[in-house]
């Protein structure tokens, strides 16, 4: 693709950096889960992972490059034989396999981290892009600490990369160092003096340390970048990446400025925000652009006056334009299944015979307790439905007791591999009673990291979401439960996390599947 083109392509790297990002772990179901949803989206390239640094992450590779339809799958990898080799082994069954190759360039990378001078990084470069160009043709290779390289070394790298067959040129602003004037000047610097430069695309890739993730990106396109890589909420190492839903509604409601089109499907971002968010249990912040809970919510009198007089007094975008609906009721009591399947096709989701079963049956009872259903609510309760379905440890029956002057007690029934146990504890607090009946039913050692509550809407009927994050030997997972009673919720996220454990455990390392007893 010519530099010129009127195209930015959008590279979502969510579950490959933003997974990097302490506690964002996530189960191969729930990357195939986004991996297809970002398909469905119009995202151009989609960063599965990097396969040799884990076998779960080549797995990963392989399911998600054999399940994406549209995108092109890559995988990420640095510059030795032995990461390129598994990242084009993971990536086979890909429709459009892409190879992510990198080494870093900066001088204070070579020296400290890879001990390597510049002649032998620039024979590395060399030989990295064409070991990947044997697998596919689609290579890009990433100068690592590109915003802090010596200028004249940044372009023979580049130049190196080009002439080894790289297809795409990525400009990571590694430690989110740069500001947009700069980036804008590195893109430009390499268009113009690089030979061979108008043979390749130009990628940004900004960390978001300085908070000018978006802001660097764009001035990489203003330049000639002509891809992003970016990912869903800006998730990623230590403050972040550029987030996706910024760059595409930047471009799309400034289109007077930066002409340029992608092709994301915007009205999905609201959704693709709470999926990733409910995935990691990072909960999105409220005043978070495009996706925020305020994001389209005027609270002062003057400018609800504004609004109601013409929208645009206060509003540069619609809310429909991202997803976000006016809070709706949608369904209620009396609603059927056919009503019921139609509302979940509406809203995005294609559920198997069995999952909508269950669904249903959980609208059902959510209906009897919650006077109105909202979409949020069905959101909620499908998601919780896909998270925990396939579950092998499952809440059966939960009874608390707690209030002033007594001691808070829990019983709890959890049906494990197909037999019913049940216990009854004390603990400093409900959910602390929960908790330690968990770990009676069924013991382990896995270690509480986080507990969160969110209300799905408003009002004291509303369905709480509890996101759960438990750590076992390095190894992080986060359950998520909903229910319009906070405990039983905390109990299904609880088990949920520890459920993912279990299958992680399988997946990685078999022999450690022994219950601290
Ligand atoms: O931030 C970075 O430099 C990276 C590279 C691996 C592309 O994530
Ligand atoms: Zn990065």
């Amino acid at each position: 693709m010519n530099t010129q083109s009127q195209k930015v392509l959008i590279f979502d790297t969510t579950l490959r950096d933003g997974e990097q990002s302490p506690g964002a772990a996530m189960t191969l179901e729930e990357k195939i889960q986004i991996a297809e949803f970002l398909d469905e989206m119009g995202v151009d390239i989609i960063e599965a992972g990097f396969p040799i640094s884990s076998a779960g992450d080549f797995a990963a590779v392989k399911e998600i490059a054999r399940v994406v339809k549209n995108s092109t799958v890559c995988g990420l990898s640095r510059a030795g034989f032995k990461d390129i080799d598994a990242a084009g082994e993971a990536l086979k069954g890909a429709r459009r396999p892409r190879i992510h190759t990198f080494i870093s360039t900066s001088p204070v990378h070579m020296k400290h981290k890879l001990q390597m001078g510049e002649n032998a990084v620039l024979e590395a470069v060399g030989a990295s892009v064409t070991r990947a160009r044997n697998f596919t043709d689609d290579v890009q290779w990433s100068a690592e600490d590109a915003t802090r390289t010596e200028k004249d070394f940044l372009c023979r790298t580049v130049e190196t990369a080009i002439h080894s067959g790289a297809t795409v040129i990525n400009v990571p602003d590694t430690v989110g160092y740069s500001t947009p004037q700069e980036y804008f000047d590195i893109i430009t610097m390499l268009r113009e003096r690089v030979p061979n430069a108008d043979k390749v695309i130009f990628s940004t890739h900004c960390h978001n340390d300085l908070g000018l993730a978006v802001a660097n990106s764009l001035a990489g396109v203003l330049a000639g970048a002509r891809q992003v890589e970016c990912t869903i909420n800006g998730i990623g190492e230590r403050a972040g990446n550029a987030a996706l839903e910024e760059i595409v509604m930047a471009l799309r409601v400034r289109k007077d400025i930066m002409p340029y089109e992608t092709r994301i499907k915007t009205q999905m971002l609201a959704r693709a925000s709470k999926m990733v968010s409910n995935v990691t249990g990072f909960p999105v912040q409220y005043n978070k652009a495009i996706v925020g809970k305020n994001a389209f919510s005027h609270e002062s009198g003057i400018h609800q006056d504004g609004m109601l007089k013409n929208v645009e007094t206060y509003e540069i975008m619609r809310p429909e334009d991202v997803g976000v609906n006016a809070t709706s009721l949608v369904l209620g009591k009396l609603s059927g299944r056919h009503a019921f399947r139609d509302k979940l096709e509406a809203m995005g989701y294609h559920l198997d015979d069995t999952a909508f079963a269950e669904a249903f049956k959980r609208f059902k009872d959510l209906a009897d307790k919650k006077k109105h259903v909202f979409d949020e609510d069905i959101v909620a309760l499908v998601d919780d439905e896909i998270v925990r379905g396939h579950d092998a440890i499952v809440v059966k029956n939960l009874r608390v007791e707690t209030g002033t002057n007594l001691l808070p007690g829990a019983e709890l029934t959890l049906t494990v591999n197909g037999e019913d146990l049940r216990v009854k504890t004390t603990g400093d607090g409900p959910v602390d009673a929960i908790f330690k009946a968990i770990r009676e039913i069924y013991p382990h050692a896995a270690t509480l990291q986080l507990f969160q509550i969110n209300a799905v809407t408003e009002g004291t009927d509303a369905q709480a979401t509890v996101s759960v994050r438990l750590e076992e030997n390095g190894r992080t997972v986060t359950g998520k439960g909903s229910d319009t009673d906070t405990m039983v919720a905390a109990a299904y996220a609880y088990v949920n996390a520890l459920n993912k454990l279990l299958v992680k455990r399988e997946k990685q390392a078999p022999e450690a599947l022994t219950i601290a007893r």
